[in-house]
């Protein structure tokens, strides 16, 4: 008589055969830099998340190695913005001067920059604007090279395109291959949604769109078929590492491109499924480890890389699961 209980029956037993575990070395952390001095505020829309300028990393990434966290992705906010999203790929722009300064801090930190335009250009759109108030792909390329290759010169060691221009895994790989940057990364947001749950990032990064949506160029949140054909694309371009975005409402989409694709896989817990989480722990109408619930559920579709906000309130439960 087979009795499905009889794996349940005790704490060790259960952890005999958890199927199941999350590690803090598969976990990015984002994090926000701001231009100024003296500033760590916390982001109204994100309980537990902080802008932060440059003068305050030291203390802010010493507390995250101290967790145990030994990946950051890094999201900039600048005051400058204008069509061409020029303080993007500035040399002093301020994601420039944190992966600088990050990378003296902890040289062992692995540094992924997301590679974007929305934070910089006057519209908040992701790509450069045509006289029809179109988003113009082609000519987009060259701007998002130009913003890859000024991180991987600051010292970034991945970059993270999330603008869902077509052809920019290429663009980018050709502009670090000939510069020397070979090995500097590829990750890239390859099934990224056309999502409601990115509202509260937007206000961190002050990055929505002045007019219209990114319906044009970021996907349709009903399509699966389509999400593997742009992981496809991206691999085809020299992708080393591709993303599904969001993680919790799309763990269809990353149980099928953890089955059809032999990159690793990542998955970005976004900004709306941890301000859900966050705020119902903090009103006490959940438990606090429902957060470890939800992030695990993404590596159980598939993720083997998890990009969260939740990544410091983890490191209080891995390990003892
Ligand atoms: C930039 C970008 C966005 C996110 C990551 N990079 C926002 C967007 O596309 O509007 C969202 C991250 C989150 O919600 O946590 N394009």
């Amino acid at each position: 008589m087979r009795r499905a209980r009889r794996l349940r029956v005790n704490k060790v037993t259960r952890e005999l055969v958890r199927e199941t575990r999350l590690d803090m070395k598969e976990l990015v952390y984002p994090i926000f830099v701001i231009e100024g001095e003296n500033i760590k505020s916390e982001i109204k829309s994100m309980p537990g998340v902080y802008h932060f300028s440059i003068d305050k990393l030291e203390e802010e990434i010493k507390d995250i190695e101290n967790h145990g966290i030994q990946n950051i992705m890094i999201f900039g906010v600048t005051a400058h913005k204008d069509w061409c999203a020029s303080s993007g790929f500035d040399d002093n722009g301020i994601v420039q001067q944190a992966v600088r300064e990050i990378k003296r801090i902890s040289p062992e930190m692995n540094v992924i920059t997301d590679v974007c335009m929305c934070e910089y250009t006057d519209h908040g759109h992701c790509g450069i604007i045509n006289d029809e108030g179109y988003v113009d792909n082609d000519k987009s390329l060259e701007f998002l090279a130009k913003i890859a290759l000024s991180h991987a010169k600051a010292g970034a060691d991945m970059v993270a395109p999330s603008d869902m221009m077509d052809f920019r895994v290429a663009a980018i790989r050709k502009i670090l291959d000939e510069n020397g940057f070979v090995n500097v990364g590829i990750m890239a947001y390859s099934a990224k949604y056309a999502s409601n749950f990115y509202g509260p990032f937007r206000d961190a990064a002050d990055s929505a769109p002045a007019f219209g949506d990114r319906k044009t160029y970021q996907m349709d949140p009903s399509n699966f078929n389509e999400a593997m054909l742009e992981c496809k694309y991206d691999i085809e371009e020299g992708a080393d590492i591709i993303m599904v975005k969001p993680a919790l409402s799309y763990l269809d989409v990353i149980k099928g491109a953890s089955e059809r694709f032999d990159v690793p896989l990542a998955a970005y817990n976004v900004s709306g499924e941890y301000t859900m989480i966050k705020n119902a722990v903090n009103q006490g109408l959940l438990n606090e480890e429902a957060i470890y619930e939800a992030v695990m559920s993404i590596k159980r579709a598939g993720a083997n890389i998890i990009i969260t906000y939740f990544a410091k309130d983890l490191a209080k439960f891995i390990g003892r699961y």
